[in-house]
């Protein structure tokens, strides 16, 4: 069978990384397939660069719309990313009849119920494998390998540039900032960091998994999205001496009035497997309730993990191109017009157990207050330890930490609770408030 010939807008690090293992393993892949699958031409602002790349396999041009405009094409793999111009050249593909391959998380985290219309009624396929967990094959396992579970929900640390940063903090005691740039010399934080410090990132990701696992649309703006920016080391220390460990989850849950979507700072216990995944790397899980919970790990970020995700896609494109539409797995996972319209909660009616971090004036009767207003809101403690703050500890300190774990309760009581608490005169400071997740 003749082989697809594939265009790729945009040779970075990912588009080098894929015509690489493309090059390398073609036979394997080939084998696979059941069709050669073949990068033919290249559209790269940067020409000669992108020459010096792909030799004389390909032809480069610096105008992607003649890769979609050109017959021979048959996938069009868009590596720019963001949501402007990338979003324009995806539907031009897809009016033109080519198939899509995307790492684009944000494009279709925010755009994609106009594009999967778009390419449903174009008859042509929009996959995604690397817009998720890099080169873990969590799209593959959500849509395909769980597929007689109903899901119950989805967890993941899914921003390698945040788990780095945290696992920085955490081994060598540095602080937010020197861990960041050191983040971004390594390659791991995207363009803009604000992306992925903020959670942003994690959203998008948070936001497919929620649409895959549970076949409501993608609904990034009903996310709940908080980073990792007021974390300080001393939050980190408390929860190791708890025994959990900070991480930067995206979690999406069925509950009773809908489906949770949320990214924030959890606590989790530390003998998770889950909570010992280090530095850059990923990990999904994911309760279903006829598999129980699975756990998927390994690189989410990077040339030849992320290429391995774009070309998986490519394969199940060859395989696949000649099925009809109702013969395909569905983009989403459920079949279009089978999507379920169970809404977002809203944060407030999230349930999740805290741990809160009070800076309090050292005398008698503090603890009783707090510990009061956590009465009064119906909020029951699991643990409280007392600690002498970093900086004015020691002898004679008139200033204390006071951690506070309790059990589950309603985010929207939680934050009435901590209004009253805050407003305590011997409450020094802003209460630091993080959510923790059994994962159980
Ligand atoms: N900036 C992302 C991360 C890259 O840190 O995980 C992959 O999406």
């Amino acid at each position: 069978m003749k082989p697809i010939q594939v265009g790729l807008l945009g040779i970075g690090t990912v588009g080098t990384g894929t015509f690489n293992v493309l090059q390398r393993n073609q036979e394997e892949i080939r084998r696979r397939a059941g069709r050669g699958i073949e990068v033919t031409m290249v559209a790269d602002l940067d020409v000669a660069r992108a020459q010096a790349i792909v030799g004389t396999h390909a032809q480069v041009v610096n105008d992607a719309r003649a890769v979609i405009a050109n017959p021979d094409i048959d996938v069009v793999v868009e590596l720019i990313g963001g949501y402007g111009i990338a979003k324009t050249l995806v539907l031009e593909a897809i009016a033109a009849g080519k198939h899509v391959v995307t790492a684009n998380k944000a494009l279709l985290a925010v755009h994609g119920t106009e594009i999967f219309a778009a390419a449903s009624a174009k008859g042509v396929m929009v996959a995604f494998e690397a817009a998720v967990a890099g080169g873990i094959p969590i799209i593959k396992a959500l849509r395909e390998g769980l597929t007689a579970n109903r899901i119950q929900w989805v967890a993941g640390i899914i921003n390698g540039t945040t788990n780095f940063i945290l696992s920085e903090m955490r081994d060598k005691g540095l602080n937010f900032d020197v861990v960041l740039k050191e983040a971004q010399r390594l390659g791991y934080a995207e363009a803009d960091p604000t992306f992925d410090i903020e959670g942003v990132d994690a959203a998008h990701k948070a936001t497919l998994m929620s649409a895959l696992a549970f076949g409501i649309p993608v609904q990034f703006d009903k996310a709940y999205v908080e980073g990792i920016t007021a974390l300080s080391s001393a939050d980190i220390r408390y929860a190791e001496q708890l025994g959990y460990r900070i991480k930067l989850l995206g979690i999406t849950k069925r509950v009773a009035g809908g489906v949770e979507l949320r990214v924030h700072p959890c606590l989790i216990p530390a003998q998770r497997l889950i909570a010992n995944v280090e530095g850059a790397m990923n990990a999904v899980m994911v309760q279903g309730d006829a598999v129980g919970t699975t756990l998927y790990y390994g690189k989410g970020a990077g040339a030849e993990p992320t290429a391995s995700a774009v070309i998986a896609d490519l394969v199940d494109i060859a395989r696949l191109a000649a099925a009809d539409e109702a013969h395909r797995v569905p983009h989403l996972a459920f079949q279009a017009n089978a999507m379920s319209d169970l809404p977002v909660v809203p944060m407030s009616e999230v349930v999740t157990s805290y741990y809160l971090r009070l800076s309090v004036a050292d005398e008698p009767g503090v603890l009783a207050k707090v510990t009061g207003i956590l009465a009064q809101s119906g909020i029951s403690i699991d643990a409280v330890l007392q600690r002498e703050a970093d900086k004015v500890g020691g002898e004679g300190a008139t200033q204390t930490d006071l951690i506070i774990l309790t059990h589950d309760t309603r985010e929207g009581t939680m934050n009435e609770a901590l209004a009253l608490m805050q407003a305590l005169p011997t409450v020094k400071g802003p209460i630091h408030r993080i959510r923790k997740e059994a994962l159980a």
